[in-house]
């Protein structure tokens, strides 16, 4: 397809939009992150497209190509300064026996969880990495509970741009590995995540960085919203009444919603589905704020397992309400043991594993089912966001391992049960 001619950010951007205020800031290169009136927590920023020009010119595509595919709806000048490292398609798969032993009609998993660096934040950092040379930017920094800081690691690695990344200490090992050895500086915090990200904010600043921390980016979530864009093409643009996906900042939940309505917007498909936003109930600002109608309150302090959605100062809380609201969906919290449960139920049944924050949103489906409002009539989507061998040591939380036994026939046959014996569950 072609544009209406050169603009000076993606051919089809008109230009953005504060969140808050509505203000308009010109899409050039190097232009402002957040609005300067609202600031950075409240004045997030949207990407707006000529969508009528799109509706009218844009042929919808019949198979997913990765990110490519999208590029009419992304901020990019062309698609030669994404990384070579291929983000996408990822599958999305039938999990008719996780669907039955739930009790729900149909789940279809979306396995982002198969991206380069094992999670849906390889989207983002695509994008980042992409628009970081289109500016010439050669330094990219963010702060990270560990997997936006492990993609940008990897992406950068395979576009060759340096990434000095900010995380908790105590992250996942996994995680930090990647970070490391893809060649990521790696600046571990003695602190929180939320602490790493106003340092992140600051040192970007004083050092003329790129920032790829959430939120304060636009450009991360129209590079999150490409889940939402290839999980409709997936589903040939008949999309299934509920969409759930665990949520920290809400930046990548805003973003499926931001991708639905543009969908909508250029005539693809005729509603967006309910969007279910699954906090763990340690770290639940977002949920509490949409359960009160209100704002969001910071928290001083989170207590999950769930690491990548250990988040007490949401950054994309207007987004992620608006993606709830504008939806018909919610943002719930869900104890630790109903991760841990969706953790073993996905793996069990459905052969997929995933991290915490992954498992997050059939953790949603199983409340959703715990408490009635989900039942053999309704067909969901869940987003898992990310791989289980990213955190090993919550793994280690889900299963019990077995005694070892002396090296002889006799104690293995002893060790295995009966095929008979055998639940099929
Ligand atoms: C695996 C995974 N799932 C979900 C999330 C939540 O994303 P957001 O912080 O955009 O809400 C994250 C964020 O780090 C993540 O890594
Ligand atoms: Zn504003």
């Amino acid at each position: 397809m072609q544009g209406p001619g050169p603009r000076a950010v993606g051919a089809m951007v008109t230009e953005l939009v504060c969140v808050s205020c509505g203000e308009r800031v010109a899409a050039a290169p190097r232009h402002a992150m957040t609005c300067t009136t609202c600031g950075p927590d409240r004045g997030t920023l949207d990407y707006a497209y000529d969508l009528a020009a799109l509706r009218r010119r844009w042929a919808r595509p019949d198979a997913p190509g990765g990110l490519a595919t999208w590029l009419p709806l992304l901020p990019l000048r062309d698609g030669g300064s994404l990384p070579r490292l291929a983000v996408g398609p990822t599958p999305l798969v039938d999990a008719p026996r996780l669907a039955n032993h739930l009790g729900v009609g149909r789940i279809l998993l979306k396995l982002d969880s198969f991206l380069p660096s094992l999670s849906l934040k390889d989207r983002a950092s695509a994008l980042a990495v992409a628009q970081a040379g289109e500016w010439g930017c050669p330094t990219i920094v963010a702060a990270s509970t560990g997997n936006a800081a492990s993609s940008l690691a990897t992406l950068a690695a395979a576009s060759g741009c340096r990434a000095v990344l900010l995380v908790p200490q105590d992250a996942p090992m996994g995680k930090l590995a990647q970070i490391a050895l893809h060649g990521g500086i790696l600046i571990p915090i003695q602190g929180t995540y939320d602490q790493a990200f106003d340092l992140s904010t600051e040192v970007a600043a004083r050092q003329g960085w790129y920032i790829r921390s959430t939120a304060v980016n636009p450009v991360l979530a129209e590079g999150k919203k490409t889940a939402a864009l290839e999980t409709a093409l997936q589903m040939s643009w008949d999309v299934d009444d509920a969409w759930f996906v665990g949520v920290g900042d809400g930046c990548i939940f805003g973003a499926l919603w931001k991708g639905l309505s543009e969908l909508s917007a250029v005539g693809w498909i005729r509603k967006i589905p309910a969007l279910m936003g699954v906090q763990a109930e340690g770290a639940a600002p977002l949920a509490q704020a949409w359960e009160a109608r209100a704002n969001v309150v910071p928290w001083h302090a989170t207590t999950t397992f769930a690491d990548s959605i250990a988040v007490g100062h949401p950054r994309d809380w207007v987004k992620a309400l608006r993606a709830a609201r504008s939806s018909g969906g919610a943002i719930m919290a869900v104890p630790d043991t109903l991760i841990s449960e969706a953790m073993t139920l996905m793996a069990r049944h459905a052969g997929v594993l995933a991290e915490p924050a992954g498992a997050a949103s059939v953790a949603g489906i199983l409340a959703g089912v715990d408490c009635g409002r989900l039942g053999r009539s309704d067909r969901v989507v869940a987003m898992v966001t990310g791989h289980g061998l990213k955190d090993a040591a919550s793994l280690r939380r889900t299963f019990v391992m077995p005694t070892p036994v002396p090296p002889t026939l006799e104690a293995v046959i002893a060790a295995a049960p009966h095929d008979e014996e055998r639940s099929r569950g």
